[in-house]
């Protein structure tokens, strides 16, 4: 697949701006507003001491997660489970989830049986794609700028971006911070709506278009996934649970709450008591309802392998893990042991709104079944991360 950003780079480089930095006005190149939106999404300028950009904690070459804990100079105290933000001390409140597919959620609404779907966020609250991207630049952990028009500051010392910017969306919209705000959020969310953030080019879409082959195993993984009388996966993990859908997202994108425990070494690296809850969706200030303490936005499993650690808190490391997790809270006595710990598994951090229904709704999850789902997960990575599997 032809990348965006790549051939971008080579033709800003062509017109003699490839830091993007000042170029003669008249000739600054014209952009789209996915190719501004590239630029902006990369540009560390747009932090408070320009030390990161969207692309930090949603790496192109990692899945679209925050790959940076892999390198041990970081210095990432929790290993991955929140980010660190600008000053590259301060961690943030949740989970770094890819921003690949994220395309593919509706906007955040409430159904008729009084259930929320869509949005972005483990928790929902940014509606939109655009709405979301206006959230990391003021963020107090992430990207800490003061406000929209310190930001947009930082974006008119760059004459590309000022030309651009004109031409996109009105000679006078620098008049009006708030309005280039929007503009910089729209061209973000153009951006992330490209192919670049939604290939569909993993093993399991090659196979089937009758491209790719699948082992014996990731076939045995994939019919039990998708299998509604042997596991459950596909009744929270996939756009229908009657069949998987063409262009499969691996996610209803509704909120549930699955039990998960609390990370206690997240919670002890930024100080905070061992009882402190994340409230999810129903924590959310116009929401405020316990109905849905607890529940978070069932996330894509696309590109999955390559994204650890898992769920909101991080508090999981490797996939299999999970998937025995799966088996713990089906209730059948499997899995008692967390294998990452050898020691039970700790408490759910929020239990009366529990899905038991739908997780009891599964066979015995043995360890070949385990095998197997792994390695189907594995099948859901884009080509350009099948590198990263072991
Ligand atoms: C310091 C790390 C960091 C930076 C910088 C950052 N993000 Fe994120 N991003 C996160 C975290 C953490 C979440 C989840 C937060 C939550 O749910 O409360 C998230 C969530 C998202 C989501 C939602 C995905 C989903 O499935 O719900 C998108 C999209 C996204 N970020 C895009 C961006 C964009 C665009 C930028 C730049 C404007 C950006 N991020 C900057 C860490 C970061
Ligand atoms: C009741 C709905 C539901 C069912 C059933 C379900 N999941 Fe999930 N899954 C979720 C939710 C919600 C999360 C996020 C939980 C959190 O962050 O606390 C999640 C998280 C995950 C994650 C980690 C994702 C990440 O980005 O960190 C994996 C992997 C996963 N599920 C795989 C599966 C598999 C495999 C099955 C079947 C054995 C399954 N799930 C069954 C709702 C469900």
């Amino acid at each position: 697949m032809k990348s965006l950003h790549v051939s971008l780079l080579a033709t800003l480089m062509l017109a003699g701006c490839g830091g993007g930095s000042s170029s003669p006005k008249e000739e600054a190149p014209k952009l789209t507003k996915e190719e501004l939106g590239d630029l902006l999404f990369h540009d560390a300028n747009l932090s408070l001491t320009r030390s990161i950009s969207c692309a930090s904690c949603h790496n192109a070459e990692h899945g679209l997660a925050d790959a940076r804990f892999r390198d041990p100079s970081h210095g990432n105290p929790v290993g991955g489970a929140l980010s660190l933000g600008d000053d590259g001390l301060t961690l943030g409140g949740r989970n770094a989830p890819t921003a690949g597919y994220a395309q593919l959620s509706p906007e955040f609404h409430q159904q008729s049986d009084g259930s929320y779907k869509g949005g972005q966020f483990h928790d929902g609250r940014a509606a939109s794609l655009k709405e979301q991207a206006k959230g990391p630049f003021l963020d107090s952990a992430e990207m800490m700028m003061s406000d929209a028009q310190s930001v947009i500051e930082r974006v008119k010392e760059n004459d590309l971006y000022v030309s651009n910017f004109k031409t996109l969306y009105g000679e006078s919209i620098f008049e009006d911070a708030e309005a280039a705000y929007d503009a910089l959020a729209e061209a973000i969310a153009k951006y992330e709506k490209t192919e670049e953030f939604a290939p569909f080019d993993s093993k399991y879409d090659r196979w089937k278009a009758g491209a790719a082959a699948f082992s014996d195993e990731e076939e045995l993984g994939y019919t039990l996934f998708f299998s509604n009388n042997n596991t459950n996966c596909a009744t929270c993990h996939a756009l229908n649970t009657e069949s998987e859908s063409p262009r499969e997202s691996f996610t209803n994108f509704e909120y549930e709450n699955i039990g998960t425990p609390r990370n206690y070494a997240t919670l002890s690296a930024k100080g905070l008591s061992r009882d402190t809850t994340d409230l999810g969706l129903g924590g959310r200030a116009d929401i405020n309802d316990s109905a849905h303490y607890g529940k978070v936005k069932v996330p894509t499993l696309r590109n999955i392998a390559v994204t650890a650690p898992y769920m909101s808190n991080g508090v999981f490391k490797e996939l299999r893990t999970v998937i025995a997790f799966y088996d713990h809270m089906a209730g059948q006595g499997g899995h008692a042991l967390n294998p990452e710990t050898a020691q039970p598994w700790d408490a759910p951090e929020v239990n009366a709104t529990i899905n038991h229904e739908v997780l009891q709704a599964t066979k015995p999850l043995t360890e070949a079944k385990i095998d197997a789902l792994v390695a189907f997960l594995k099948t859901l990575t884009d080509a350009r991360y099948e590198h990263l599997l072991d």
